[in-house]
């Protein structure tokens, strides 16, 4: 009913927060997006402030989907289909900011955290193969990509595809969306390494 809309459109704003934007405005005086891919996310701060930096935006990023997922848990606990529905919004959210004009970020972060709260198997799961695409190849939208894969071959191996795919499954196609430019380059062998 209206609530559960109600957790939806909140789940959409706070996924809208623009932590890596925020971040680079607060610390370093300067907008994120003159730099490097410029994304707003994790990678591209790491990539143009350190990776430490990287890694707060990262966990705050993360932390907007947990949040958004445990609200919609927590205001409607007989309805878990509403938790995915609001882990979804919020990757919206992320990538369609109204704060950013509608032109956010990727979601792979934000994704992550709406992950850990919605079946966390899945998130270590793509955690770990991200890390070890990262190491190996060094490039982060590979790694997205792979960790994507393995969240989704974890729900299904887990037999929680059947409950979870109209969160997984749309956010999947959306991060692959933003993540468009990313392919691109990768095609013509110019999309950039981590460290180099
Ligand atoms: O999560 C975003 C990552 O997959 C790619 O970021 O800055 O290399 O486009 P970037």
């Amino acid at each position: 009913g209206a609530l559960a809309i109600g957790i939806v459109i909140v789940a959409f704003f706070l996924g809208a927060i623009p932590f890596g934007y925020l971040l680079a405005r607060l610390r370093f005086q300067t907008d994120i997006r003159q730099h490097g891919s410029q994304n707003i996310g994790a990678t591209n701060v790491a990539r143009t402030f350190g990776l430490s930096i990287g890694l707060i935006v990262l966990g705050l990023d993360a932390l907007k989907g947990i949040l958004a997922v445990q609200l919609a848990y927590w205001v409607t606990p007989a309805h878990p289909a509403w938790a995915a529905l609001a882990g979804f919004f919020a990757v919206l959210g992320h990538v369609f900011s109204p704060f950013m004009r509608f032109k956010g970020g990727k979601g792979i972060a934000c994704g992550l955290g709406v992950v850990i709260s919605l079946f966390w198997p899945a998130a270590l799961g793509a955690a770990l193969v991200f890390a070890g695409v990262v190491l190996i190849f060094r490039i982060v939208s590979v790694a997205s990509l792979m960790g994507m894969i393995a969240a989704l071959v974890t729900l299904w191996a887990a037999g929680r595809f059947v409950d979870l795919w109209y969160f997984a499954v749309p956010t999947v196609i959306l991060a692959l969306w933003a993540h468009r430019k990313n392919w691109e380059r990768l095609i013509q062998g110019k999309e950039p390494r981590f460290g180099r």
